[in-house]
């Protein structure tokens, strides 16, 4: 199988995950890089090619509902109802796992992560497959996740068997994680279904206490190349630019204006400011409600990644 080739062969796609292989993978939140969930060694094989620690568990993708109830021991109240709402859509839920599921697939935890991505492809292959697929974020580990088909190609296209096109992802950002497997019920990772939608159906923690549920939910994330500060308004941004020596590559990127359309486009935007050798990118943050909490989450995080590394 010759590594690399990117198209719109479903049929393809699914034969290469029958056979142990690994593609880029269209959701309606960012790319995937996915596997075939039962079998271990292609598992395995995301770890390698992400450079992820094996311990960060990973999401499986179903094609319905009644596909992923399989999936786990434990089917709660709450996770049904998060479900029936929100599937197919960009919400994952956290149940007890089936006993069936390898350890590779939940980085040796006994609850697992399911979805059901709202993508025509997306589902096309997963039906096709009659299983589940296992998929993280097409990126190299660390990095800013990929929104399309080309983003996979220029990180991992040596590396995968096959990119299917999906087009963009039209949200732009990972999936809501609701964890429903303990008693009081957390969101993990804000995403495409915000606080205010999930708190109305099901009754969720106020904030967070104590060390994230979720492994491998780190400070620093999605990070690009270049500098990256975030600030509040634009007033705010103009002012640093102006503090900013003339040799310097600064650009402001607007994210507060229309959040439901920078999501969509945020993380081509970070990708294009390292294409273009911008230095330092100034991201004036949405108001924290709606899809601008996930937003901010993840520039929060891709700030502090690009303040870490060594420039
Ligand atoms: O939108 C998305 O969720 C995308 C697309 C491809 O579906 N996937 C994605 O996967 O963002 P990834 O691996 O980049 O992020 C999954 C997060 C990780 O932070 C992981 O720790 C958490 O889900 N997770 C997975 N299984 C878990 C579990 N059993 N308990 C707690 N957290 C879990
Ligand atoms: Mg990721």
């Amino acid at each position: 199988m010759k590594s690399g080739s990117i198209g719109t062969d479903t049929d393809h796609a699914i034969e290469v995950l029958r056979n142990g292989g690994v593609i880029g993978f269209p959701t309606e939140t960012v790319y995937g890089l996915a596997a075939d969930a039962s079998n271990s060694d292609a598992v395995n094989r995301i770890f390698d090619i992400k450079g992820r620690p094996r311990n960060h568990p990973l999401i499986v993708h179903l094609p319905s509902l009644v596909e992923a109830r399989l999936w786990s021991a434990d089917w709660s109240t709450s996770a049904e109802i998060l479900a029936a709402l929100f599937w197919p859509g960009p919400l994952t839920v956290i149940v007890a796992k089936a006993l069936t599921v390898y350890h590779e697939v939940t980085g040796g935890l006994d609850t697992i992560a399911l979805r059901v991505p709202n993508h025509a492809v997306a589902l096309e292959v997963l039906r096709g497959l009659e299983g589940g697929v296992a998929a993280p974020s097409a990126n190299k580990f660390g990095k800013v996740s990929p929104t399309t088909a080309e983003h996979v190609l220029n990180d991992l296209g040596s590396e995968v068997d096959y990119i299917l096109d999906g087009g963009p992802c039209s949200i732009g950002l990972e999936s809501t994680i609701v964890d429903c497997s303990a008693n009081i019920i957390q969101i993990l990772r804000p995403g495409g279904i915000s606080r205010e939608l999930v708190s109305h159906v099901v009754h969720v923690a106020e904030q967070m206490t104590g060390p994230s549920r979720a492994p491998g939910m780190l400070d620093s994330h999605y990070a690009p190349t270049c500098r990256l500060t975030v600030v509040a308004d634009v007033n705010e941004a103009q002012a640093l630019l102006a503090t900013k020596a003339v040799t310097q590559q600064v650009r402001i990127i607007d994210g507060s204006s229309d959040p439901t359309l920078f999501a969509a486009q945020m993380y081509s935007q970070l990708r294009q400011c390292d294409d273009d050798g911008i230095d330092q990118a100034i991201v004036v943050l949405p108001t924290p409600n709606g899809i601008g909490t996930a937003i901010r989450d993840r520039l929060l995080k891709a700030a502090h990644g690009a303040q870490t590394q060594s420039h």
